[in-house]
């Protein structure tokens, strides 16, 4: 498979504190990665890096082929990448329906079958019923479908989700994860940042561990040991084929 988003010797930080040691990770269309690794690895600095939030040169990020690093959060949008952020940031004050349309404004060219408001209520039914419940009144669970059905209502060719099980019931993590092959069947390359290790093996295709800003563990999800992932995590370098 060849890779749709690409990093190359990814380094980026927060003034002169780099986060970011020459991070090397791929993801193809259709396929899903799990990102997993301690508090402060900086996996969520990586999605950062990826959608332009931190400034990082040209060379470091290909989509498509294409050297893309270094442009503004807006420009990768239009180009095909979203993110499901950290803490969902929805707009309170407003309505499940009035938080999934705000995205249809800023969406990119649909490659694929397009993403509607009807699309994303068949994905996640309760929306449906909620569309012109204010968000703040949702649960955390169906605020956090708010924020997926958001990002793909961009349309996008790469989606990273920044850990969109965290503080989630374990019942309302199930019917999350239940919707993403709906959701790669379509194409879409799937980024998935995950406190859950067995749940991040479960989900993806393949798996990559983070420690101090480097990849330090990467391999097929199914082939990962429960050891090699433990030593990745505090801190032996393991590379499967
Ligand atoms: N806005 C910021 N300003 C300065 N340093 C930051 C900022 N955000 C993160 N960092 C630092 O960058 C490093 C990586 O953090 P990052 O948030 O990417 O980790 P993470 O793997 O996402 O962790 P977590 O599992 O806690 O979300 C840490 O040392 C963190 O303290
Ligand atoms: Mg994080």
């Amino acid at each position: 498979m060849s890779a749709l988003l690409s990093t190359h010797d990814l380094i980026a930080g927060y003034g002169d504190m780099r986060a970011l040691h020459g991070v090397e990770i791929s993801v193809s269309a259709g396929e899903t990665v799990a990102l997993i690794g301690a508090n402060g690895a900086g996996k969520s600095t990586l999605l950062k890096a990826i959608m332009g939030v931190l400034p990082v040169a040209q060379g470091m990020i290909r989509l498509d082929g294409k050297a893309v690093g270094g442009q503004s959060p807006h420009l990768m949008v239009k180009a095909g990448v979203a993110i499901v952020p950290e803490g969902r940031r929805l707009f309170v004050g407003m309505s499940v329906e009035e938080n999934l349309r705000i995205a249809i404004e800023h969406a990119a060219e649909p490659m694929g079958e397009p993403w509607t408001l009807e699309r994303v209520f068949a994905l996640f039914p309760i929306l449906r019923e909620k569309a012109r419940t204010l968000v703040e009144n949702l649960s955390g669970g169906q605020q956090q479908m708010v924020s997926i059905g958001r990002s793909l209502l961009v349309q996008p060719r790469v989606l990273l989700c920044d850990e969109i099980s965290l503080g989630l019931a374990p019942k309302v993590v199930r019917e999350i994860y239940a919707a993403l092959p709906e959701i790669s069947a379509g194409g879409v390359a799937l980024v998935l940042v995950e406190q859950d290790v067995g749940l991040a093996q479960r989900a993806s295709q393949r798996l990559y561990c983070m420690l101090e800003g480097r990849i330090t563990l990467q391999g097929a999800s199914s082939d990962i040991t429960r050891e090699q992932i433990s030593a990745a995590y505090f801190g032996a370098t393991h590379v499967l084929d």
